[in-house]
């Protein structure tokens, strides 16, 4: 790590390969933190010939002796994260990793991922919007509560009086959202009670002051790495709304849901694909519904982490990928999975969006623009060498080279590391 606090953030629309790049960063990182979202992250690590997935754990995980730290950003479901606690192999504990999660940090109810998934039925249904596709983990419904300052939070859990009441206060309202609306049946108190308390119980010794630690720690010198989930096009203000997720997945998120003032931030890494990729509803201009786009899929293994949905597959978009640039003040990019380009007769490139019989490369700050935009290509030999033993620039064929290079031409901004396979050693660092 070549700055105290680092941002990782996705480039694109998700599942760039965050995961494995902050697997190789925190090789040299003390503190790894997530600072948004929820368990509708999937981050995949490939160490040591094993899959790990983390959901809500930050996938510095694998290393000893750091601290892992979930933020206030996130919303938090407590069955899914004690799971994940349970499934670590080899545990936190005999790495001598700490974990802790804030306490302010929101609960993801069982109610609100009943109401995420009759919301997102009632939009497909409606006609007049489409469905957006979420991961149905109950994020957008538990963002609503935290933003309503009726949100139940990490803290409440050790409290029985404290969530009993807000509990009480909760269903009296989602019952009769689920009763009158969706003809659904209620939750029932004592029953939910009891798994709060359940809850409480495991998750309580992990909890704890993150502002305090994250302060303590950028006072001290340790080394930071954030670990943004989603990406810049999902992220609810400067995605395409409304197909996006419910939180600020880009660098500055990470001052309000990690606990950074903005000027300790030295590094923002932006993670990008080689090519684009796409889950649930909404526009993607390079997508692609022929041979190319599935053999993308097929070859880039692109099926969701945490649903196992197909994904959506295009070409790569420089319009989109410099309007992330300036977003989240990208510094480097890691680009991710250049290897899955092998073999291909050509490579397309979009340089520019065609909107309205217009040339433009801005990326519009409307879905309803973006809907209209075909793009402009430019197309790029491929190469059909086997890249994933590449370990320097120099060992990639000239093809590759020219490919990564344009990347670093047409967004001003270097490539710092380069994905040649999902294993962690199959990684070109570039200093
Ligand atoms: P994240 O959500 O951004 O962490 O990305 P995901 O884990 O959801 O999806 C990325 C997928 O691509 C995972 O299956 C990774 O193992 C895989 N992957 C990441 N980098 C590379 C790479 O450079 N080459 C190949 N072939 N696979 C990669
Ligand atoms: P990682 O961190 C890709 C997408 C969903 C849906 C929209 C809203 O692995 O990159 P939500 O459940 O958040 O309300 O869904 O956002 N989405 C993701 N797509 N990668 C993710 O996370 C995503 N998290 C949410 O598919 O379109
Ligand atoms: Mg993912």
């Amino acid at each position: 790590m070549d700055s105290q606090v680092q941002v990782l953030v996705g480039a694109q629309w998700g599942d760039e390969g965050k995961g494995r790049v902050v697997d190789v960063l925190a090789e040299t990182a003390d503190v790894v933190a997530r600072y948004q979202g929820g368990a509708n992250a999937g981050h995949t690590v490939m160490a040591g010939g094993r899959k790990y997935v983390f959901h809500l754990l930050p996938s510095g995980m694998l290393y000893p002796n750091r601290l892992c730290v979930i933020g206030n950003g996130l919303v938090v479901d407590p069955e899914k994260l004690i799971e994940e606690i349970n499934g670590l192999d080899p545990s936190p504990e005999m790495l001598g990793t700490r974990l802790v999660v804030s306490g302010a940090a929101h609960v993801v109810m069982p109610y609100h991922k009943k109401l995420d998934a009759l919301r997102e039925t009632a939009r497909s249904q409606s006609g007049s919007a489409s469905a957006i596709g979420t991961t149905g983990r109950g994020i957008g419904p538990c963002y609503v509560d935290k933003y309503n300052r009726t949100g139940i939070r990490m803290e409440d859990l050790t409290l029985p009086d404290v969530v009993a009441s807000k509990l009480r206060l909760n269903l009296s309202e989602k019952n009769q959202i689920l009763e009158k609306i969706y003809g659904e049946s209620p939750f029932e108190f004592d029953k939910l009670y009891e798994t709060v308390l359940e809850w409480g119980r495991f998750i309580g010794p992990y909890i704890g002051n993150v502002t305090f630690e994250l302060g303590e720690a950028i006072s001290s010198g340790k080394r930071i790495l954030f670990e943004g989930a989603q990406g810049t096009l999902l992220d609810i203000d400067y995605g395409t709304y409304p197909y996006v997720t419910s939180s600020n997945c880009i660098s500055g998120g990470c001052c309000t849901g990690g606990a950074v003032p903005p000027g300790r931030i030295g590094k923002v890494i932006g993670v990008a694909k080689a090519y684009c990729t796409r889950v649930g509803g909404g526009p993607f201009p390079t997508e692609l519904t022929d041979a190319a786009g599935e053999r993308l899929r097929e070859k880039g293994r692109e099926f969701g982490a945490t649903t196992g949905r197909p994904r959506r597959c295009g070409w790569l978009d420089m319009v989109a990928l410099n309007y992330a640039v300036r977003v989240n003040g990208l510094d480097a990019i890691a680009l991710t999975k250049l290897d899955i380009l092998s073999g291909f007769d050509e490579l397309l490139v979009c340089v520019a969006y065609e909107i309205d019989g217009d040339r433009s490369e801005t990326f519009p700050d409307s879905s309803n623009v973006l809907e209209r935009a075909t793009p402009v290509y430019r197309r790029f030999p491929s190469w059909n060498e086997d890249i994933s033993g590449c370990r320097s620039v120099s060992d990639l064929p000239k093809p590759a080279r020219e490919y990564v290079g344009f990347i670093e031409e047409s967004t001003s901004t270097k490539v710092c590391l380069i994905g040649v396979g999902p294993e962690r050693e199959n990684t070109i660092r570039i200093s």
